[in-house]
């Protein structure tokens, strides 16, 4: 047995999805989303995820709670504990209630960040390896990407994020193995692309045509990656990196500025996580060192 966790992921069904403000550039109230398409394209995806071999857990959709489908941003997952988020935007606040009580049925340790601190989960913090990636600027804080490195004792490198319509971090930035992941050089500053070169041994770019296509917000099963169709280079690269790829179309959620990772998260951590495979071998009884 060379993989003792199955991948497990949360989602929400779009029943209530839809523009209803305006929050990213992407949002605009007078281009609605279409909510027949919008099933459909969540569904062929939430299929495709059982398809991989994803366990899905499911929280209910709310009425009045039309970003609720973007899990991505209820909060971070490291091993037991969930680092519960505190989003920017007052219109989407109602959402962490439901989350924080779905962690606690789900036997997570439940962290709050101290009052005043913006969080929005694995939307803005990803694991590569054993280093945690933090974007900040336009939803989280890079005071509270800090006190969450020191909460969970991991190395935590803060990105800032310079593009709006690159608002959340896995827009433009994507782990997609342990020493390997996606990003968009035009979202970050001159240091933070340093940053990134210095620290991923395998970084695979994204061009600009294909960046704004989402492409960089993709859901890695495996060596499986998910991703909205559209992005034929990008594609190439991860094949050529011995990645197979899954184009979906994703053009509903794209309206409301998220696409395949957002809709997405991982609760057993991510493909590209160090953490998710050590605790796979505590699992296994293996003692030795790590
Ligand atoms: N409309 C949502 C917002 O602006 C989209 C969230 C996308 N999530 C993400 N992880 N990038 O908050």
């Amino acid at each position: 047995m060379s993989q003792p966790l199955e991948p497990r992921l949360l989602m929400c069904p779009p029943d209530y999805f839809g523009i209803e403000y305006e929050i990213n550039p992407w949002m605009k109230l007078s281009r609605g989303a279409d909510a027949a398409r919008a099933g459909e394209q969540w569904r062929a995806f939430h299929q495709t995820l059982l398809e991989l071999g994803a366990e899905i857990d499911l929280i209910e959709p709310v009425h009045g709670l039309p970003d609720l489908v973007f899990t991505a941003n209820a909060g971070l997952v490291y091993q037991e504990v969930f680092v519960a988020s505190r989003f920017r935007h007052r219109v989407r606040q109602g959402e962490s209630p439901l989350f924080e009580s779905w962690a606690r049925a789900r036997g997570f340790e439940v962290l709050s960040l101290p009052h005043g601190l913006h969080f929005e989960g694995a939307g803005d913090a990803l694991f590569c390896g054993e280093v945690l990636f933090a974007g900040y600027r336009f939803r989280s804080d890079a005071r509270s990407h800090q006190w969450i490195g020191e909460r969970l004792g991991v190395e935590v490198l803060p990105l800032e994020l310079v593009d709006p319509r690159f608002y959340h971090l896995d827009t433009c930035f994507c782990p997609v193995a342990l020493d390997t992941a996606i990003y968009y050089p035009g979202a970050f500053d001159e240091y933070g692309r340093a940053v990134l070169r210095d620290r991923i041994p395998r970084l695979i770019e994204a061009a600009a045509d294909e960046a704004v296509s989402f492409s960089c917000n993709a859901v890695v099963v495996g060596h499986t990656v998910v991703l909205n169709e559209g992005a034929p280079k990008l594609a190439r690269s991860l094949l050529d990196c011995g990645f197979q790829v899954r184009p979906l179309a994703f053009s509903e959620f794209i309206k409301s500025g998220g696409s395949a990772k957002c809709l997405t998260l991982r609760i057993d951590g991510e493909e590209a996580a160090a953490w998710k495979y050590n605790e796979a071998r505590i699992a296994l009884g293996e003692t030795g060192g790590v």
